[in-house]
């Protein structure tokens, strides 16, 4: 068990900010990471759908060996955690508690931005993380989506995303928020953006650092942490192009993405039958 893979999974390329966050803090532990590129985005799609694709992928990781489940997608920790954790016969994590925690933990004025795709908004899923640590926090959020593409087309530093950002954060500028949740896989490659807008007095919470920070400390908890003493492997997976994952991967991480391996749709809707569900 120990020396096993952690499976980590996203509905495309951004979850890759998650991947180099745990390779980061867990070192030792194996990777294997899925992006679901032939059906991204998931920040547009309904709970019904997003249930349905994080199961089969949640299937096809344990199908690969891995111990443990990284939900690195915010739409999908949003609106299909407790589903795959229900079909999941290894222990599951999402993004978004971590995320509500550093942000509960960040706030001196109890005012709280939240920023995310349509679905992680729509979902309210932070609001209701968050107001279970602590209910009196106020919420303000803010639906992001062109965010995405931004990132993806490595447009940080560009007017084109200072105007967007303008644009999207007037709201949370205006209701004064003291911190701010980055509630998508995306965000991260566009913090400084993000934070010339908001200024320096507005704490930005980035949910892959604080996930990895999770997920190193509930592997050592359970003892289930890897005492491999060689270099860990890291295996990518996806459902459609891989060299374009691999070539926006590399501007994701700034490192080579390899090996990217192509899964056929077969193979995932196959894999919800093929593992056995915990309870
Ligand atoms: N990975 C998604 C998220 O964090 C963003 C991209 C998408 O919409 O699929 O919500």
């Amino acid at each position: 068990m120990k020396n096993k893979p952690i499976g980590v999974f996203d509905s495309g390329v951004g979850g890759l900010t998650v991947f180099d966050a745990l390779a980061r803090a867990c070192p030792s532990e194996s990777l294997v990471y899925f992006g679901d590129t032939g059906r991204s985005p998931y920040g547009v799609r309904s709970k019904r759908v997003i249930v349905e694709y994080s199961r089969q992928i949640a299937g096809f990781l344990q199908t690969q060996g891995c111990k443990f489940l990284v939900v690195a997608c915010n739409s999908a920790s949003s609106l299909a955690l407790e589903e795959v954790r229900a079909s999941a016969a290894v222990d599951v994590i999402g993004v978004i508690e971590p995320g509500a925690a550093a942000a509960v933990r960040a706030t001196k004025s109890g005012h709280v931005g939240v920023i995310g795709t349509e679905a992680t908004i729509r979902s309210e899923s932070y609001t209701k993380a968050i107001h279970a640590i602590q209910p009196d926090i106020r919420i303000s959020a803010v639906a992001c989506p062109l965010f995405v593409a931004l990132a993806e087309e490595g447009f940080s530093g560009k007017p084109a995303t200072q105007l967007v950002a303008e644009e999207y954060l007037a709201p949370l500028i205006e209701a004064g928020v003291d911190t701010l949740v980055l509630g998508c896989t995306h965000y991260p490659l566009l913090k400084s953006d993000i934070a010339s807008v908001m200024g320096p007095s507005v704490e930005l919470i980035d949910s892959a650092t604080e996930v990895a920070r999770v997920v190193r400390d509930s592997l050592v908890t359970r003892n289930h942490h890897s005492e491999s003493k060689a270099v860990a492997e890291h295996v990518f997976y996806v459902s459609d192009t891989p060299e374009r994952f691999a070539r926006v991967g590399k501007r994701f991480l700034g490192y080579q993405v390899a090996p990217v391996h192509l899964v056929d749709m077969e193979v995932l809707h196959g894999a919800v039958e093929s593992t056995e569900p915990r309870r």
